[in-house]
């Protein structure tokens, strides 16, 4: 399989590593994987039999600027350049996230599924947007679109309920979905802290990121509940039929009254269906202890399905950060060389 790896900070770096760190497991796979182009907003790096992966990984760790690569570094080898030459079979796309407009993700996206390539993304924003044209665009060109890095990562929400629940009719949905927000709430459980005081905790030890709003505000958690939603209950909803309310206003004092009835305040995105109406929240609610996600604790996560035939389902766990987040990639790139199919 030939690569395209466009975005090469965190997630990218990480994901060209495991490739190199995965070798023998994907040479046992069938999988003879060669990375054509590695590309960031500045320049890129171009070898039509394959990048050295181990050495460019080293060569970044000393010097950002790719053009300065001496195999086929350049400040001319961009996504067109991949347009052009058409030489390989998937897209790995992991540029920033734009949840307003999806660039540069969505035209990178799109122009690649046109041209009857696969794509994996790690990108929220063109899926967020257009998940179910992106994923008709991949049907009509007989490709696949992996999305499970949008949706928590490591924690196989997207591919338990695409694979592990199909025949069965997703009828609600509800997840802790963010790690930082149910971390704050622990700490100010377990400590009897403020919000203020467990969120300096959380960015003192890297939980949270410098700008956390995104995260406390619960627009994080809407997101992945609305990508869910519109893939697994297959909607067309938008991040305005979100209701959304974070963790900011939480105190110490609502966090004691839930310990003393024995439950506890989880930042929960739920979709459920009310009198044929779809309703889509993400706020804090006071679990009940028989509640399955009561137990998800510190920066964990979890989601739960419950459906027509299956029952009801709670997948939790999985690690966080990048390392995780470009191993979910890679799961995509197995399932798609398997022979999985994503689209519908
Ligand atoms: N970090 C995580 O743990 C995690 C987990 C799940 C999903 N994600 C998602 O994965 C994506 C990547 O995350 P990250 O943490 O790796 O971000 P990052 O460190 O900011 O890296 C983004 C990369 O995209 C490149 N880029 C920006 N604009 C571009 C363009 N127009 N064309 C080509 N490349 C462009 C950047 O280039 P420069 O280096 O030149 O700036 C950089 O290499 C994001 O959408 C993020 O939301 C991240």
């Amino acid at each position: 399989m030939r690569l395209a790896v466009v975005g090469f900070g965190g997630v990218g770096r990480a994901f060209v590593e495991l490739l190199v760190l995965k070798r023998s497991l994907l040479y046992d796979e069938g999988l003879d994987i060669k990375v054509n182009y590695v590309i960031n907003s500045r320049a890129g790096v171009y070898a039509p039999d394959g990048i050295d992966c181990a050495s460019l990984i080293k060569f970044i760790q000393k010097d950002n600027d790719l053009s300065h690569y001496k195999n086929g570094g350049s400040k001319n080898i961009n996504f067109d350049s991949i347009m052009n030459k058409k030489d390989i079979d998937v897209l790995v796309e992991m540029t920033p996230t734009n949840k307003k407009t999806g660039e540069p993700g969505m035209t990178y996206v799109k122009r690649a599924l046109e041209n009857g390539i696969h794509v994996i993304t790690s990108n929220k924003g063109p899926i967020m947007l257009a998940y179910k044209k992106l994923n008709m665009l991949a049907a009509r060109h007989s490709v696949q679109l992996g999305i499970g890095c949008t949706s928590g990562g490591a924690l196989p929400t997207v591919n338990g309920g695409l694979i592990d629940m199909a025949g069965s009719a997703i009828l609600s949905i509800e997840g802790v979905l963010n790690g930082t927000t149910n971390y704050i709430l622990e700490q100010m459980e377990q400590e009897g802290i403020t919000y203020h005081e467990a969120l300096k905790k959380a960015m003192e030890i890297g939980i949270a990121e410098a700008d956390p709003t995104l995260d406390v505000e619960g627009w994080d958690t809407a997101s992945k509940l609305l990508i869910l939603t519109n893939i697994l209950m297959n909607e067309e909803k938008t991040i305005e039929d979100v209701s959304v309310e974070g963790i900011t206003g939480i105190t110490p004092e609502q966090i004691e009254q839930a310990k003393q009835e024995g439950k506890k305040y989880k930042l929960v995105g739920r979709t459920q269906n009310k009198a044929g109406a779809l309703y889509m929240t993400v706020r804090p609610e006071k679990l009940d202890e028989w509640h399955p996600l009561y137990r998800i604790d510190g920066k964990n996560k979890a989601v739960r399905y419950v459906s027509d035939t299956l029952g009801d389902l709670t997948i939790s766990g999985g690690a966080s950060g990048v390392t995780p987040a470009a191993a979910s990639i890679l799961r995509d790139l197995i399932n798609i060389h398997r022979g999985y199919r994503y689209s519908r």
